[in-house]
């Protein structure tokens, strides 16, 4: 059964008709067109599907997007302000840190969530963040620096 609920996702509101225990990944890439998150393992184990949610990292695929009114939801794409990327952002592409890119997102926000708090995280806490965040390309050296590259 839906229902009627109001999301603020990257600073914009949203009137929504959802289930409201459909998961927060479902309704951002396939209602909102955000397709920033993405859906690798679908059980919360990977992290590719992370948002921020009061600027803090959350795993989109569990979810219920009834969980998220009344809080700030922020994707990959929201962390775009007036055309300039995140400087998290821009570390990852400094350091070209892809290789096939697909668990970016995760890495990305889940670095975001850590400088949000901390803004001067060592690399012991960047690895510490990231620790649950999968790659399966194996470059998680280069998304270490990376995210050191954003520290500052
Ligand atoms: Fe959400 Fe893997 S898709 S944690």
């Amino acid at each position: 059964m839906t229902q009627t609920l109001t999301l603020t996702v990257d600073r914009k509101t949203h009137v929504l008709a959802v289930s409201p225990n459909i998961p927060l990944l479902n309704v951002l890439r396939n209602d909102l067109a955000l397709n920033g998150p993405k859906y690798g393992c679908g059980l919360g184990e990977c992290g590719a599907c992370s948002v921020l949610v009061d600027g803090m990292a959350a795993r989109a695929c569990v979810i219920p997007v009834s969980s998220v009114v009344g809080r700030d939801v922020t994707t990959l794409e929201g962390l775009v302000v007036d055309g300039r990327l995140d400087p998290v952002q821009q570390a990852f592409i400094d350091a070209q840190a892809a290789q096939c890119g697909y668990c970016l997102n995760g890495m990305i926000m889940t670095v975001r969530a850590l400088l949000n708090r901390t803004p001067m995280a060592t690399a012991t806490q960047l690895r510490t963040a990231l620790e649950y965040n999968l790659c399966r390309c194996g470059t998680h050296i280069e998304i270490l620096a990376a995210a050191q590259r954003a520290v500052i």
